[in-house]
């Protein structure tokens, strides 16, 4: 199968400052990879590579065969590649169907809402029971829903996600990932940036753990969980970030 994203010895900093040292991996189409890795080792950097917000100074992006690097993030966009928005993004105010509205008429046109909404409902039946309900009495892991049924009316064929989780309470946590998993079973490809181990490991397929601007370990889940595990707390102390104070929560 051939990939639908591969990173190719991928170099990239800001100005002077050197962040990643020739990354390479690849995505095969429908899968789930996680991107792992300690505090500052270069997964947003990744994300913003892939994403077209940085340029790598050397190597490339290739995306279903095309390479990409360089390219402006409005055109990568527009090939299919969608970034999760971070926190909820949605409009409290508003009931769900009018926050899907919004997006699904300024995207699609008055003539693309009806079948887009219907798409959404059939995908995230609790949002379809609660349509008439006001965004902003959601739940925590309901609001993620519904922003991400947002993003997904541009029929991405990669959802990119960076700590999707951060400052979520543990079943909101579930939630998302439930909601990924929804996401992934409809045919997106998946590269989720996470520090929550475990959770990233329950829903990958593919695991790539950073270390320093490299490329430490990568591979598929079941043969490198282990090694996920025990590399982990080494390359970074903890594998927690800051915010994990949270976990007072559980
Ligand atoms: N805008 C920036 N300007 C200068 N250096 C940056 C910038 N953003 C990140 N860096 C540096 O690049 C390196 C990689 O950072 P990056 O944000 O990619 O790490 P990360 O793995 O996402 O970390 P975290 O888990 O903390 O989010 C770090 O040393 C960081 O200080
Ligand atoms: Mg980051």
């Amino acid at each position: 199968m051939s990939a639908l994203l591969e990173l190719r010895d991928v170099h990239a900093g800001y100005g002077p400052f050197r962040s990643l040292f020739g990354v390479s991996f690849a995505i095969q189409p429908g899968s789930v990879t996680a991107l792992l890795g300690s505090n500052g080792s270069g997964k947003t950097t990744v994300v913003r590579v892939v994403s077209g917000l940085i340029k790598p100074t050397s190597g490339a992006v290739v995306f279903q065969g095309q390479d990409v690097s360089g390219r402006r993030a409005y055109r990568i966009a527009r090939l299919g590649i969608t970034h999760a928005p971070e926190g909820r993004s949605v409009f409290a105010s508003l009931t769900v169907e009018e926050n899907l509205v919004l997006t699904f008429r300024e995207q699609l046109g008055r003539k693309g809402v009806r079948p887009a909404l219907d798409q959404a409902f059939t995908m995230f039946p609790r949002l379809g029971e609660r349509r008439r309900q006001l965004a902003g009495s959601l739940s925590g892991g309901e609001q993620r829903m519904l922003s991400l049924a947002r993003v997904l009316v541009a029929s991405p064929k990669l959802l990119v996600t960076d700590e999707l989780s951060l400052g979520l309470a543990p079943v909101v946590i579930d939630e998302v990932y439930r909601t990924l998993a929804t996401i992934r079973d409809h045919g997106v490809a998946l590269l989720i940036v996470e520090q929550h181990v475990r959770r990233a490991m329950t829903l990958a397929d593919d695991v790539v753990v950073m270390a320093q601007g490299r490329v430490a370990l990568s591979g598929p889940a079941s043969e490198v969980s282990d090694l996920t595990e025990t590399l982990l707390p080494a390359a970074q102390g903890e594998a927690v970030p800051d915010g994990e104070g949270r976990s007072a929560q559980r």
